[in-house]
C-alpha cells in the first residue's frame, strides 16, 4: 500500500491514475477503523480500480467543547486493517499541510445543515464541507463512498457536490453494526461497560418507532413520545435530538404516510452518539 503525507505529490499521483485510466475511489475518514469504514473500502474497491483513503481528525468540523484532542487514534493498525480490506494508496497530511497559515475559506451549504446535529453542533458541517471540498481537489476522484450512519453528512456532502457542480458520484453505504445492533463508531471505544449497554437506546427506540409506524401511527409526535420515553428510562442516556423529517430536505414531518428519516443524537455517560432510520422506504420496481 503506498503512503502519501503532502498535497502536491498526492494530486500528481491522482493525475498519473486518471491519465492511465484508472477509476479512483475516495473514502475519507477520521481514523480509528471499524467495520463500518472497511466496508466504505471494500464497496468502493467493487466501483473502481483504486482506493485512496484519507485520515486526517479534521479541526474545523470540532466545536470548542468537542473532543478534537482526545479523540481516538491508531495509525498502524488503521494502516494495517485498510490493506486488507484492499484499499491501495493512504492519504495521511498533517493540519499544516491541510491548513496552511493564511487559510482563511469556508463552504456552507445552507438549508440542510440546521436541523439535527447542525443545532447542537454549529458550524461542524462548514467543517466537514471544506474538509472534503479539499480531499476532493487533492485525490480527485470519480467516486466518493460514505457511511448513511452519519446521514446528514451524507445529504449535506450531496447536496454541496450537487450544488457546486463537481464531477463525483457520492455512493452510500448501509450502517454497518455490532451483533447486538449497536451501530459502529470510532467513539464507542469511549464507552465504559454500563454505558455500552445504555447505547443500545438509540436502536431499541429506533426499533419501537419503526413498530409504530407499522400497526399504524402517524402522528411524529405520538412517534417521538414513544422514543422519549424509551431513553429516558434508560441509565446514563440524555437525549439531544428525536426527529422525524424528509429525507432529502431534512424538514419535520408532522405526519409520517410516506418515506420518513428518523434520526437521533443522545449523550450516553459523556459520548454523543448518533443513529438513524428511514422508514417506508420507497420501493424501486
Ligand atoms: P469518520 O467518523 O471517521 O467516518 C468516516 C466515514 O465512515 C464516514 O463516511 C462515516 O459515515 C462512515 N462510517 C462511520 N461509521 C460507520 C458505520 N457504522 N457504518 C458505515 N459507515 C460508517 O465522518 C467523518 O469521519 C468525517 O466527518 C469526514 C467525512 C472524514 C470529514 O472529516
Amino acid at each position: 500500500m503506498e503512503i502519501i503525507e503532502q498535497v502536491t505529490p498526492m494530486q500528481i499521483r491522482a493525475e498519473e491514475l486518471r491519465m492511465a485510466g484508472q477509476t479512483i475511489a475516495l473514502v475519507p475518514t477520521m481514523g480509528f477503523f471499524h467495520e463500518g469504514h472497511l466496508e466504505l473500502m471494500r464497496v468502493g474497491k467493487k466501483h473502481g480500480d483504486v482506493v485512496i483513503f484519507s485520515i486526517f481528525v479534521n479541526p474545523l468540523q470540532f466545536g470548542p467543547s468537542e473532543d478534537y484532542a482526545c479523540y481516538p487514534r491508531d495509525l498502524e493498525g488503521d494502516l494495517a486493517k485498510a490493506e486488507k480490506a484492499g484499499a491501495d494508496i493512504a492519504f495521511l497530511p498533517s493540519g499544516r499541510e491541510m491548513y496552511p497559515e493564511g487559510f482563511q475559506t469556508k463552504i456552507n451549504v445552507k438549508n440542510v445543515t440546521q436541523p439535527l446535529c447542525g443545532l447542537s453542533r454549529p458550524g461542524h458541517f462548514d467543517g466537514v464541507t471544506t474538509v472534503v471540498a479539499k480531499l476532493f481537489h487533492i485525490t480527485k476522484p470519480h467516486l466518493a463512498l460514505f457511511g448513511q450512519k452519519d446521514y446528514q453528512q451524507l445529504t449535506v456532502i450531496s447536496r454541496m457536490v450537487k450544488d457546486l457542480n463537481m464531477d463525483i458520484q457520492i455512493v452510500g453505504v448501509p450502517t454497518v453494526r455490532e451483533a447486538d445492533g449497536l451501530a459502529m463508531s470510532s467513539r464507542n471505544s469511549y464507552l465504559n461497560a454500563a454505558e455500552r449497554r445504555s447505547a443500545l437506546c438509540l436502536k431499541k427506540a429506533l426499533d419501537l418507532a419503526e413498530e409504530l409506524v407499522q400497526s399504524g401511527e402517524k402522528e411524529a409526535g405520538k412517534i417521538r413520545a414513544g422514543m422519549t420515553s424509551l431513553i429516558e428510562h434508560t441509565a446514563h442516556a440524555k437525549i439531544d435530538y428525536i426527529q422525524i423529517c424528509n429525507p432529502i430536505t431534512l424538514e419535520d414531518k408532522e405526519f409520517v404516510e410516506d418515506e420518513a428519516l428518523i434520526a437521533l443524537a443522545v449523550k450516553v455517560g459523556k459520548t454523543r452518539l448518533i443513529d438513524n432510520r428511514i422508514i417506508n422506504k420507497r420501493k424501486w420496481s
